[in-house]
């Protein structure tokens, strides 16, 4: 063996045809090495991730400020304590960037890993079956080895921390095939703005030759696949004003507009009987898919009845014309995100409010353009607000969407990972959420990247009670040093 592992992955030429061959019998043996040492320090990893989860890092309340930064230093920590180099706490104007890299050869190929470690806010707090930072481990009819429940369990620190594991049993196992480098964020949740600022400053440090995200997810545990395009967004809050002042209902009622029934006219006019979206141009750059491509997206094996019944509800609903994963994918949306106004409290109070409020979420799909969306929604909704009222429209937040092509090496090395540790060829699934920070890659790094997820849709992300099963963890780690050695090994050929 040991003779064996001196034998550095070399060229031979093949003196008869001329083909460039691959002796691969170090890095097959040191693979070995690496999964048995995955297998060894199963139990700790989880630990491990289970103190992180404990760290309630949401980035949307500044209550919890000195949390993310703390999670953020636990995480430069475990980076550095297992082999990471120039490990930096980089400050932003918000969360700081977790930076770290392990250069083995510089004329080797670089994998960039992407990831983040804020969480969404736990509320409705009172929905979870336990508490949200207080992890533990229950089995599921989806998951009977078990699931960690807890935020962040899935989106992303789970996802995330697969890496630093997979890249830990790499180093241990004198594995690791190319160059390594971490970038993990903490405002993903809340728009990524200071990550755009830190990539267009630090192009030197961020080369690499792919992308690799762990934040999406898997069709079903039996089913891998791998996301190949998300949606992109625009967010806007939207506030109507009537009266000065809350009025009594008996005395005005009927004589003044009612800001909370002019909005709820309002949002229900962007939709038609068909469930399209009625703003004016919103449909006017989306690319629609070729006969062929919504073939082939139909081949997923998406189950109908399963869907219905862990929603719990009889039936699915949207635009026509259109199945439901193309509803979920393909197709832009506008959703009202949150409604408010006038009286919620204990029993009933007479009053006509002097101002109601949304927040509306539109996904887009290739090639809308969020801020262009946002003007065409801020000019339609300015248009159809009656007189007798004032509106105003907050944009917030964006992105883009993105699309990654299935022919690069990256996929490649990716499906065969997949197709390794799952014993199955993954299917490509593009996907109905965002990471704006894809598009934004592309564009400032020129890299595409590979959406390697491992979660289920039915992990409750952004939910009460999100959870993450201990075999997509566990498999997570196991895949990801067969994508590093397949994309080296692709790269070179
Ligand atoms: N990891 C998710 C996005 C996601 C989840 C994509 C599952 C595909 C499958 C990410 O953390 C997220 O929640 N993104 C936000 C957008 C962001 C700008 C707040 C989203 O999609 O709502
Ligand atoms: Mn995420
Ligand atoms: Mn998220």
């Amino acid at each position: 063996m040991v003779a064996l592992k001196c034998i550095i992955v070399r060229r031979i030429p093949n003196i008869f045809n001329k083909i460039t061959t691959f002796i691969l019998i170090k890095s097959n043996y040191n693979m070995e090495i690496t999964q048995a040492y995955i297998q060894e320090n199963r139990d700790r990893f989880l630990n491990e991730l289970l103190d992180l989860l404990r760290i309630p890092s949401i980035s949307a309340d500044p209550a919890f400020a000195d949390d993310v930064r703390k999670t953020a230093a636990v995480l430069a920590e475990g980076l550095t304590h297992v082999g990471a180099d120039n490990v930096e706490i980089c400050e932003t104007a918000g969360y700081p960037i977790v930076y770290g890299e392990k250069i083995i050869d510089s004329s080797l190929p670089t994998v960039l890993v992407y990831g983040h470690y804020d969480v969404q806010p736990a509320d409705p707090i009172d929905l979870w079956d336990s508490p949200a930072f207080e992890p533990i481990v229950k089995k599921t009819e989806i998951h009977p080895e078990g699931a960690i429940f807890a935020r962040g369990a899935c989106d992303d620190k789970g996802q995330m921390f697969m890496h630093v594991k997979a890249f830990e049993a790499m180093m241990k196992s004198d594995s690791l095939p190319c160059n390594v480098k971490f970038m993990i964020e903490g405002e993903e949740e809340v728009g990524s703005e200071n990550l755009g600022v830190f990539v267009k400053n630090n192009h030197d440090r961020l080369k690499a030759d792919v992308i690799l995200v762990s934040d999406t997810g898997i069709f079903a545990n039996d089913v891998p696949s791998i996301t190949t395009g998300l949606r992109g967004l625009s967010y806007v809050e939207v506030e109507v004003t009537g009266p000065n002042r809350d009025l009594h209902s008996g005395l005005y009622g009927g004589c003044v507009a009612n800001p909370i029934n002019i909005l709820a006219k309002m949002i229900a006019s962007l939709h038609d009987e068909d469930n399209k979206i009625t703003i004016p141009g919103f449909y006017d750059k989306v690319v629609e898919l070729s006969d062929e491509e919504r073939a082939e997206m139909a081949k997923a094996p998406f189950k109908k009845e399963e869907y219905l019944k862990a929603l719990d509800i009889d039936e699915v609903y949207g635009e026509s014309g259109y199945s439901t994963m193309e509803r979920g994918s393909i197709r832009p949306t506008l959703d009202v995100n949150g409604i408010w106004g006038g009286y919620t409290g204990e029993g009933a109070k007479t009053v006509i409010a002097s101002q109601a409020f949304a927040k509306i979420s539109m996904r887009l799909v290739p090639d809308q353009d969020p801020e262009e969306i946002t003007q065409l929604f801020y000019d339609h909704f300015m248009s159809i607000a009656p007189e007798g009222t004032k509106v105003k429209v907050t944009p917030h937040h964006g992105g883009e969407p993105a699309v990654t092509p299935i022919d690069s090496v990256g996929y490649q090395a990716a499906s065969m990972a997949y197709e390794k540790t799952f014993g199955k060829k993954p299917i490509p699934v593009r996907s109905g959420g965002s990471i704006p920070i894809v598009a934004m890659f592309e564009k400032e790094l020129g890299l595409k990247t590979i959406l390697m997820g491992f979660g289920l849709d039915s992990d409750a992300i952004h939910s009460p009670n999100e959870h993450y099963g201990l075999f997509n963890f566990y498999k997570g780690i196991e895949t990801i040093p067969y994508f590093f050695s397949y994309f080296s090994e692709l790269l070179k050929s």
